[in-house]
């Protein structure tokens, strides 16, 4: 079932088009993910879903209801900011409670809510505190309790985690992932960092000047980015472009890389025939190259060993490969060293190729 849809959806600022009939469909208990670089138009996207903001033309469903033109309050959702945007007057148990009270609701449905929320998210010593008492972490715990008592249908997010140090983030980003497998809503959430969507979304959308470029699983996405920009933006280390020129045809097609440099494309699963003389990108993330020191019985490639970063599991490898610089992903205790001759073996099944002047994937 459908939990949110947004219908050719536009918004202008002014005479700055924001979002151009963009359409989106979110599934029940869906946990959906807005990536993309900053100003592409997230916030403004999750903001419309709200009803923080008037849109320009479209239409915007929540649970089967038009609600393009209803207030944030009677749209059944609750949004959580990167700000935690709480009243610093407030104690935390007043913060989860003015909501509801202005509503109406009754003193011991109340009640009710507040410790189911406090319970889930291990606040309950922190109740009688204000907001400056409280550390960053805390305070967004309290500012997503605030949602969980309206007890909505639909989460928003807007980059709650960016306030926090590193380690937090990591913390929260897992409490996050657990609170959504228990409560099985909708969580619609914006952020500008592909590791948080890789790890908590169902589907991305990854977002460019306002239009969605790939809304897909994680993994596919990972593995098969339907372009340049969707390629580079997920993944890190980044995945190594190398220009190049697709030759021959069948059995025969390769593609080279620069002088004497040429890759055999069979293993590549083209969504389309790859056409002789054309200009390409070669993409291959740094774990699906192999290097020896000895050549493989495979094509292979010879390379020089221009730098190595150790990151603790692994070992981040940099290439010279003719004019080309890459790097590859090896075992800490593989021991290669600046100057090494090595030779490097493609795993071409999931290499990417791309148009090098459309810069979609072929
Ligand atoms: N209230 C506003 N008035 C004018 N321009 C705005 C306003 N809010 C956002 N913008 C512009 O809209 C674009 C998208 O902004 P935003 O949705 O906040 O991006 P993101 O959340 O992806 O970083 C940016 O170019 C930004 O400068
Ligand atoms: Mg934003």
């Amino acid at each position: 079932m459908t939990s949110v849809s947004v219908r050719d959806l536009s918004l202008k600022f002014g005479s700055l088009e924001v979002l151009r009939t963009l359409n989106l469909d979110i599934d029940q208990g869906e946990f959906l993910v807005l990536l993309g670089p900053s100003g592409c138009g997230k916030s403004t996207l999750l903001n419309c879903i709200a009803g923080l903001l008037d849109i320009s033309d479209g239409q915007i469903f929540i649970s089967g209801k038009n609600v393009t033109w209803e207030e944030p309050k009677d749209r059944g959702i609750g949004m959580v900011f990167q700000s935690y945007a709480l009243y610093p007057q407030m104690t935390v148990e007043k913060n989860l409670s003015f909501g509801l009270q202005i509503a109406g609701m009754p003193k011991d449905e109340i009640s009710r809510r507040i410790e189911r929320a406090a319970e889930i998210l291990q606040i309950q010593p922190l109740l009688k505190r204000k907001p400056a008492q409280l550390s960053g972490g805390q305070r967004q715990r309290v500012a997503i309790g605030r949602a969980l008592v309206r007890d909505v249908d639909v989460f928003l997010f807007d980059e709650p985690l960016s306030n926090l140090d590193a380690k937090l983030r990591a913390e929260l980003r897992v409490e996050l992932k657990r609170l959504h497998q228990n409560l099985k809503n909708t969580m619609i959430y914006v952020t500008h960092d592909q590791i948080e969507a890789l790890t908590l979304a169902d589907r991305i959308a990854v977002m460019k000047g306002g239009i969605i470029q790939q809304l897909d699983a994680p993994l596919t996405i990972y593995n098969r980015p339907v372009n340049l920009f969707v390629a580079g933006f997920i993944g890190s280390p980044s995945m190594n472009f190398l220009p190049g020129r697709i030759e021959g045809r069948g059995d025969q097609v390769r593609v080279v890389l620069g002088s004497g440099l040429s890759v055999p494309l069979d293993g590549y699963e083209a969504g389309e025939p790859l056409r002789d003389s054309l200009e390409v990108v070669f993409g291959v993330r740094p774990e699906h190259l192999t290097v020896s020191r000895e050549p493989t019985s495979g094509p292979s490639l010879p390379a020089e060993v221009e730098l190595v970063e150790p990151m603790g599991a692994d070992s981040l490898v940099w290439l010279r490969l003719g004019t080309n610089s890459m790097s590859v992903r090896t075992e800490s205790t593989a021991g290669f060293l600046p100057e090494d001759a090595v030779h490097v073996t493609f795993d071409l099944a999931h290499a990417s190729l791309f148009d090098a002047s459309t810069e979609e994937r072929i």
